[in-house]
C-alpha cells in the first residue's frame, strides 16, 4: 500500500523517533508499504517519521544512484547495484574521513535541493529485517544515504544542515511545501493545508 509521505513542518518530522521491539505489531507490512511508497516517489530512502511512524527504522535502495554511475562512472557509487536493506534500530557508532558536499534532497522537502556536507565513512549497527544484528562500515553514496536517513530517525532535516542565510532564502519556498501550494507527482500529507483535496 502507499502511504503518502509527510511534508515539510509536521512534528513527526521534528521528533527524535523511538526504539522498537522485535515483536513491533505490523512491522513487516510497514516495511513493504515504505518500499513501495520509495519506490512509487522514485526516492532512494525513506525513514519511518516520513510516513508517520516516529520510529527507528528505515529503508534504502540505491540503486538508481548505481544505474546512473553506468553511464559516468563514479567511485562514490560503488557498491549501490542492489544495494537494498532495511535498517531496525541503527545506530551510527562512528563517523570518519573527510567531510565532502553533495546536493541533497529530500522526498519530504520536493523541489528543493542544496549541498550538505557530511564526512565520508561511517560504521553502523543495526537489526536487519531477521533481527540479526549487523555492523557494517560504509563509504560514498551508501553513507550518504543512511546518514541523510538516519538523520530523519533524530528530528534533523537536510535544511537543517545547511547555513542560516540560505535557509532563510528557502522560507517562503518551505512555507509553500507545508500548505501543499506546491505540484507534487506523488501522495503527501501537508501539515498546514487548509482543505485537503480529495
Ligand atoms: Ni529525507
Amino acid at each position: 500500500m502507499i502511504l503518502p509521505i509527510v511534508a515539510y513542518g509536521d512534528p513527526v518530522l521534528k521528533r527524535e523517533a523511538a526504539e522498537i521491539e522485535r515483536d513491533h505489531e505490523g512491522l513487516n507490512e510497514l516495511i513493504d508499504d515504505m518500499f513501495e511508497s520509495m519506490y512509487e516517489a522514485s526516492g532512494v530512502g525513506l525513514a519511518a517519521p516520513q510516513v508517520g511512524h516516529s520510529i527507528r527504522l528505515f529503508v534504502v535502495d540505491g540503486t538508481p544512484f548505481a544505474e546512473d554511475a553506468e553511464d559516468e562512472p563514479d567511485p562514490r557509487a560503488e557498491g549501490l547495484d542492489g544495494f537494498k536493506k532495511v535498517f531496525i534500530n541503527p545506530i551510527i557508532e562512528e563517523e570518519s574521513g573527510e567531510e565532502w558536499s553533495f546536493n541533497e534532497g529530500c522526498l519530504s522537502i520536493p523541489d528543493i535541493r542544496e549541498e550538505v556536507y557530511r564526512k565520508e565513512r561511517i560504521v553502523i549497527t543495526y537489526y536487519d529485517q531477521n533481527w540479526e544484528l549487523q555492523e557494517e562500515t560504509y563509504e560514498g553514496f551508501a553513507a550518504r544515504i543512511i546518514q541523510h536517513e538516519y538523520d530523519h530517525i533524530e528530528g534533523i532535516l537536510f535544511t537543517d544542515r545547511i547555513s542560516p542565510l540560505k535557509k532563510r532564502l528557502l522560507s517562503k519556498r518551505l512555507s509553500n511545501i507545508s500548505k501543499g501550494d506546491i505540484k507534487v507527482l506523488y501522495r503527501m500529507k501537508f501539515p498546514l493545508r487548509k482543505k485537503q483535496r480529495s
